[in-house]
């Protein structure tokens, strides 16, 4: 029942800000690339860095056609595909932010890095669906703090892949206060490229496991950002990318606070943490006849805040 009103309030706009065909040729271009990483002893892997730049290219002009770079990430019904969303949503979140920036010059590259950020884990033949789903293991964090590196290597083999391309690869773990690996470089030693990415995958990973693990919401996941900001995060980066993500995707079916259950019907532009949402349930009762929409950033909502996505 839930679903169905999903579907009647949604069906009157479009939910995805990405058309259904790129995302889709976005999944299986990552997933036949890991597939193959995985099975290969000599990392000889070519990543299909045409098609890639055809898919960040479409993305690109998905993104510029709407009135304002306003994104939001994808929902997972498990674990496994995690491995292939979450490097589909660090591009997304990267290009919406370089646009939105607007003094980064390769956006395609910045695109194309971000789907290949974590090539390397597939090599280290550690999953990063189970690091989301049951941890690192201790034993595996040196192997797991190499995986830049051995991303770096397969690339290194494809001299045509652009330079900015190799550098997102080896330096999306490196953070500003220095506290990052496998280097340790500090501030604009790191290149700007790198440090989009680095916010996007950084985002990408906590909204993920805020609904997957539920320890989190995700508005708490957007004061966490902040408190990244400036530290690890690049402080500039984190203030495009937090006024650009949304952390709620619409069609989201939230809990509020209240108790009550309501999807999220529209995402409006400066207070992200707080859409417009439709309640479906009020708290413990049976599903209401007619949804009720509230704005949660009038007054009087003040006090419903949305503390989970179900
Ligand atoms: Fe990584
Ligand atoms: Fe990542």
């Amino acid at each position: 029942m839930k679903y169905l009103y999903e579907v009647i309030l949604l069906d009157k706009r479009p939910t995805r800000v990405i058309s259904r065909e790129t995302r889709s040729r976005a999944f299986k271009l990552m997933k036949d690339l890991i597939a193959e990483l995985r099975g290969d002893a000599h990392h000889m892997v070519e990543p299909p860095y045409e098609e890639l730049l055809d898919v960040v290219q479409w993305m690109r002009e998905d993104i510029e056609a709407l009135p304002e770079p306003l994104v939001s990430w994808t929902l997972i019904s498990n674990v496994d595909e995690y491995e292939y969303v979450h490097p589909y949503d660090v591009a997304v979140f990267s290009i919406a932010t370089a646009i939105a920036m607007g003094n980064v010059k390769r956006i395609n590259d910045v695109g194309v890095g971000a789907f290949l950020h974590d090539i390397g884990m597939a090599l280290t033949k550690i999953s990063s669906s189970h690091i989301e789903g049951e941890g690192l293991l201790e034993d595996d964090i040196p192997l797991y703090r190499s995986h830049p590196e051995l991303g770096v290597k397969v690339l290194r083999q494809h001299p045509g892949i652009s330079a900015f391309v190799k550098a997102i690869v080896s330096q999306h773990h490196e953070r500003m206060d220095g506290s990052g690996f496998p280097r340790g470089f500090r501030g604009h030693d790191i290149h700007l490229y790198s440090r989009i990415v680095a916010c996007a995958d950084v985002y990408s990973s906590l909204l993920h496991r805020s609904y997957l693990k539920k320890t989190i919401s995700p508005a708490e996941v957007v004061e966490y950002m902040m408190s990244l900001a400036g530290f690890e995060l690049d402080k500039d980066v984190v203030r495009v990318m937090l006024s650009c993500v949304a952390p709620f995707p619409e069609g989201a079916t939230v809990k509020l606070s209240t108790g009550e259950l309501a999807v999220v019907s529209h995402l409006s532009s400066g207070l992200l943490t707080r859409p417009v949402v439709q309640v479906l349930a009020r708290e413990g009762k049976a599903l209401v006849e007619t949804p009720e929409e509230i704005d949660l950033r009038q007054p009087e909502h003040q006090t419903r805040l949305i503390v989970g996505i179900v």
